[in-house]
C-alpha cells in the first residue's frame, strides 16, 4: 500500500473513494463532529446531513454508505463510515473506523482511498494502522482471493502539520511488522516448522539492522537444556531457539537490555497427554508469541531506537511420537532444578523456561514474553484482553502504558507467593502444573522461578492472538498481538 499526505482540502482530492468519519445522532452537529466532514458535506450538497436526518445513515460504529458521483467534489465516491459516538471516540475507535472503511471498499475491489482526518498525529497514526491492519486477508492458498482485492494506495487528508509524515512512516512500518507476525502465524504447522521459522529468522536478519543466532539440539543439550528438548523429542521436526538480536548505533544511557520472548510451538498436539481432536487445528497458532517476537524485531530494525533488544524464540513441535517425553518424566532445566513433567501438555512453560535462563546469560536486564499459554486465561478474560502479570510493579507500567498508546488491551493479572501452593512435586524441584484452578497464574508462577531475580513481565495472550470471527475492521484469524505493545515498549523506554 502506498500511503501520502495531502493537505489539500478534502472535497479537492482525487481518488476512488473519499472516506469521511460521521459519527451517531447523539454527537455534536447531528452526528457532523468533525469540521472535516462538515466541510465535505457541504462541498457536497448537503448530502451527509441529509442522509443522516433520514435515518439511511446512522452513524453506528462500521456502517458504511456510498454516495456514487458525489456533486461538488473531485472524488468518484464519497463513503460515511460510522464512528458512534463522538464523545467516545479515541484513537482505537479511528483505528477500527479506517479498518472498516478499508475492508469494504477492498471487498468491491477498489484499490484507492484517502481519508478525510481532523489532524494530529495521533489520527494520522490510527488511520494508516487501521488501512493496514484492514487490508490483510489470510486467503494466501485460496485460488480465487476470498476478499476482493488490496488497497493499492491510501491519502491521508490533513491539514499541514510537520508531525504527521513520521508519524504515519512510524505507524506503517509497525502495522506492516504485525501483518508479517500474522503471515507466519497463518502457515498451517507442515508450512511452518521449527527448521522453517528459523529460516524466516535469517532472512530477518539479512534484511539488515539484525543478528541472528540460531541454536540447534546439539547446542542445546552442550549447555543443559533439559525442558526445551523434552518438548521436543516426540517430533521428528527438530528444534531451534532463535536469537535475534537489535543493537542501536549509540545506547542510551543506563544499560539496559530487554530480552523480548515469545512461545513458539509450531503445532501443540497435547503430545503424550493429548488434546481432544476437536479444535486442535486451530493449535498452529501456538508460535504466535514467536511470530509476535520477531515482528517486533523487524519493526524495531526499521525504527531504530535507543535500546538493545535481544528476541529469544524457543521454536519446537509438541508431538506424541514414539520418543516423546511421558508424564511422570524428569527433567533437569539450564538453570539446575529439575521439573517433574505431569502433563506434556504444558509444554509452553517448559521450554520457556530454558529460554529465560538463557536470557539471563546473554545479559539481558529485563525480560517481557509473550505466549499463547493456557486456556485458563480465555476463561479468565474471553478473547478481549490478554492478562499480563508482572514480577515488578515499575516494569508492568510500562508495558501497560505502551499497550494503551498501542491501541492493545492488557488486563493485570496477581501473581502471589500464596498461588505457589499447588506446585509441589513429590519427586523434582517443582511439577509443571498445578491443580485446576487459577490455571493461567500457576502457569506464570512457575515461569517466575525461571525469570527471577530479573525484572519481568509475562502477557499470556491465548485469547487475543486468534480472532475467531471476522469482524468488520479486521480478518478472521492471526491478529499479530502483542506486537504493538512490545514495539511500544521499547520506543518508549529511553
Ligand atoms: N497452547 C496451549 C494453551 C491454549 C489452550 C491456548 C487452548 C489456546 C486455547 C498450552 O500449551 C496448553 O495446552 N495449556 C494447557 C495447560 C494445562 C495442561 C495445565 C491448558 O491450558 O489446557
Ligand atoms: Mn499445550
Ligand atoms: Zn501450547
Amino acid at each position: 500500500m502506498r500511503i501520502s499526505l495531502s493537505t489539500l482540502p478534502p472535497e479537492q482530492i482525487e481518488t476512488e473513494a473519499l472516506v469521511v468519519i460521521g459519527f451517531d445522532k447523539d454527537s455534536p452537529h447531528g452526528g457532523l463532529s468533525w469540521e472535516c466532514t462538515r466541510r465535505v458535506n457541504q462541498a457536497a450538497g448537503g448530502w451527509l446531513e441529509e442522509v443522516c436526518r433520514s435515518g439511511e445513515f446512522t452513524g453506528k460504529a462500521y456502517e458504511t454508505l456510498t454516495l456514487h458521483r458525489p456533486p461538488g467534489l473531485k472524488a468518484r465516491r464519497l463513503v460515511a463510515v460510522g464512528g458512534g459516538n463522538s464523545a467516545r471516540f479515541t484513537s482505537l475507535e479511528l483505528r477500527r473506523a479506517v479498518g472498516a472503511a478499508v475492508r469494504s471498499l477492498r471487498s468491491r475491489s477498489l484499490t484507492d482511498l484517502a481519508v478525510a482526518l481532523e489532524g494530529g498525529p495521533e489520527q494520522a497514526r490510527a488511520a494508516v494502522e487501521g488501512a493496514v491492519l484492514g487490508d490483510y486477508e489470510p486467503d494466501h492458498y485460496k485460488s480465487e482471493p476470498k476478499n476482493g482485492r488490496p488497497i493499492e494506495r491510501l491519502t491521508l487528508a490533513a491539514p499541514a502539520d510537520a508531525r504527521l509524515e513520521a508519524a504515519a512512516e512510524q505507524a506503517r512500518i509497525i502495522a506492516e511488522s504485525q501483518n508479517y507476525a500474522r503471515d507466519l502465524v497463518r502457515e498451517p504447522a507442515n508450512r511452518m516448522t521449527p527448521p522453517l521459522l528459523a529460516e524466516r529468522a535469517r532472512e530477518l536478519a539479512a534484511e539488515g539492522g539484525l543478528e541472528c543466532d540460531v541454536l540447534d539440539r546439539g547446542r542445546m543439550s552442550q549447555l543443559g537444556m533439559g525442558a526445551l528438548l523434552g518438548v521436543a523429542q516426540g517430533s521428528t521436526e527438530p528444534p531451534a531457539l532463535i536469537v535475534l538480536r537489535y543493537q542501536p548505533a549509540e545506547p542510551a544511557p543506563g544499560g539496559a537490555c530487554l530480552g523480548l520472548i515469545g512461545k513458539a510451538v509450531t503445532f501443540d498436539s497435547g503430545g503424550i497427554s493429548i488434546k481432544p481432536s476437536e479444535g486442535m487445528d486451530k493449535m498452529k497458532f501456538d508460535m504466535a508469541g514467536g511470530a509476535a517476537v520477531m515482528g517486533a524485531l523487524r519493526a524495531l530494525a526499521r525504527l531504530k531506537p535507543a535500546v538493545p533488544v535481544t528476541g529469544l524464540i524457543p521454536a519446537v513441535e509438541n508431538m506424541p511420537g514414539g520418543r516423546a517425553q511421558r508424564p511422570g518424566d524428569i527433567v533437569r532445566t539450564l538453570s539446575g532444578k529439575t521439573v517433574e513433567v505431569l502433563n506434556t501438555d504444558a509444554e509452553g512453560r517448559l521450554i520457556l523456561a530454558d529460554t529465560f535462563t538463557y536470557a539471563q546469560r546473554l545479559g539481558c536486564t529485563h525480560l517481557v514474553d509473550a505466549a499463547t499459554l493456557t486456556g485458563a486465561i480465555v476463561v479468565a478474560l474471553g478473547h478481549v484482553y490478554a492478562g499480563a502479570f508482572g514480577s515488578r510493579q515499575a516494569l508492568l507500567d510500562r508495558v501497560l502504558a505502551a499497550a494503551r498508546a498501542a491501541g492493545e488491551k492488557l488486563w493485570p493479572m496477581p501473581l502471589d507467593d500464596d498461588y505457589k501452593e499447588p506446585l509441589k512435586s513429590a519427586f523434582a524441584d517443582l511439577p509443571n502444573v498445578g491443580n485446576r484452578w487459577g490455571g493461567a497464574v500457576t502457569a506464570a508462577m512457575f515461569l517466575k522461578e525461571f525469570a527471577d531475580p530479573l525484572p519481568w513481565v509475562h502477557l499470556d495472550i491465548a485469547g487475543t492472538a486468534w480472532l475467531e470471527e471476522s469482524k468488520p475492521y479486521l480478518a478472521k484469524g492471526p491478529t499479530g498481538a502483542p506486537l504493538g505493545t512490545l514495539v511500544q515498549l521499547v520506543l518508549d523506554w529511553s
